[in-house]
């Protein structure tokens, strides 16, 4: 009796041109018409591995719970969702995910909308949202057997690769930085972790462009978010936020965009739970760009009629700094598809708004802050209504790019007005000049009124 093969749930599949290849297969476009590659799931077998998508639900509720092992982790929670022919024992995992998602009163009250929410990206382990594509990249690599892993990067990406290649026994991680061009904590995280770390005099479009020549014709995984394995992982990103508001979608997901991979990943993450039927809809979807790096935004305007590629200008959006973004066009189709839009704004704007954001106590980054600077003009615009439910990625830490914070607030970022600027404040150490210096109901004796 010849032995029954289960056929792999998920397949490679060429977004152009649909034809298809094993997923164990190291490849990066199509063969045929080199379009980009997506990771396609069987989704009729998915769904019958559960009774109904209630019970899908309940089993993503109950790994709440999990005290050990990879379902603990905010990605692999939905493994069935993200690789599902992938061993759980293959996985690296620190575990990412289950950022928080902080409710915006202030955020309401100023712009008059319903509900505000800012899912923390940050809180990752390499304090940006790279970890939940890279704990897929790198398991999977890891499951082929790969031993050297690879990416161009405008900083995160290359702080995630090289923290997970590091937890690998005999992997080692290569990273090309576009010089001068990466913050200083960025900069630190893959010489920290042991990664060979390259600096190119080009930016981001020049460092990717180079490193996939070299990957054809040398055995390194490349790891940008161009190998659709990566994306798989990005797409807990929406399934994290729907779970996070009890299966309800918010109406808007506001998202940084750079190289497109993210936002590409939680529209495609989402349209597949509503094949699931475990929502009833997708929410719109903005993407935001700083206006110095602004093809999708610009395509949008220009009702998406011909393909946009820019050279990148300087901005303080550095993560973002993109021209010619490798998912545009994943990130057109799910946009579009999810009646979104695409929003850009300049350099005074988006520092604003992280300088409004991080007084609020939740300290984001200047990439983030172009998702809120989106949003307050969408909702300015009234693209956004007053009574929508709101969700903005803040992608990054605001820590991994301290030098804009504190050059805003001095006032020293070139042609930016420090509207909200918290200076620094030198005084003599004495206890009397800090006294002076003291916000109000600092006067009077000291609580309980007793001298101490
Ligand atoms: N926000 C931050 C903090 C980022 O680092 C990136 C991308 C994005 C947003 C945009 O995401 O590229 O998927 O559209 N950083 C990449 C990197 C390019 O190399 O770290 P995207």
């Amino acid at each position: 009796m010849t032995p029954t093969v289960t056929p792999p749930l998920s397949r490679l599949r060429c977004i152009a041109c649909s034809r298809d290849y094993p997923l164990a297969e190291v490849r990066y476009e199509c063969d045929a018409c080199k379009g980009l590659l997506e990771v396609s799931h069987d989704l009729e077998r998915l769904k019958r591995m559960q009774p109904s998508p209630s019970a899908w639900r309940a089993l993503f509720e109950e790994r709440l719970g999990a005290a050990a092992g990879p379902h603990q982790s905010g990605v692999w929670r939905y493994h069935e969702l993200i690789l599902p022919d992938l061993p759980l024992a293959s996985i690296v995992s620190k575990p990412e995910g289950n950022t928080n998602l902080y409710r915006s009163p202030r955020l309401e009250a100023l712009t008059g909308t319903g509900e505000v929410r800012i899912k923390h990206e940050g809180e990752n382990p390499t304090l940006s949202f790279k970890d939940r594509g890279m704990t897929a990249g790198v398991s999977f690599a890891r499951h082929l057997g790969v031993r050297a892993v690879a990416c161009a990067s405008t900083g995160d990406t290359s702080a995630a690769l090289a923290s997970y290649a590091a937890e690998v026994e005999g992997m080692r991680g290569v990273v090309v930085l576009p010089a001068g061009k990466v913050s200083a904590e960025q900069l630190s995280q893959p010489i920290a972790s042991g990664c060979l770390t390259l600096s190119l005099p080009t930016d981001f479009d020049g460092c990717i462009r180079l490193l996939r020549d070299v990957c054809r014709r040398r055995p390194l995984y490349l790891l940008n978010s161009v190998n659709p394995l990566r994306i798989e992982g990005q797409k807990s990103i929406g399934f994290e936020i729907v779970q996070q508001l009890g299966w309800e979608p918010p109406d808007w997901i506001v998202v940084p965009v750079g190289n497109a991979g993210n936002i590409s990943a939680i529209g495609k993450g989402l349209f597949e739970m509503r094949a699931l039927g475990m929502i009833d809809r997708v929410p719109r979807l903005l993407g935001a760009q700083a206006a110095s790096a602004a093809p999708l935004a610009r395509a949008c305007r220009e009702g998406y009629r011909e393909r946009v590629r820019v050279e990148a200008g300087d901005t303080v959006a550095s993560a973002i700094r993109i021209g010619d973004p490798v998912s545009y066009d994943k990130a057109v189709k799910v946009v579009r598809e999810s009646g979104g839009a695409f929003e850009q704004s300049g350099e005074q704007e988006i520092m604003d708004a992280k300088a409004l954001v991080d007084a609020t106590g939740v300290y984001i980054c200047p990439n983030s802050a172009t998702a809120v600077a989106a949003f307050l003009k969408a909702r300015a615009s009234g693209l956004i209504g007053k009574d929508e439910r709101v969700v903005i990625v803040a992608t990054a830490h605001g820590c991994k790019f301290s030098k804009a914070t504190i050059d805003y607030h001095e006032g020293r970022l070139p042609g930016i007005t420090p509207g909200r600027a918290n200076r620094i404040v030198e005084v003599p150490a004495e206890a009397r000049a800090i006294e002076r210096l003291l916000p109000a109901g600092s006067e009077g004796p000291p609580q309980g009124g007793a001298k101490r």
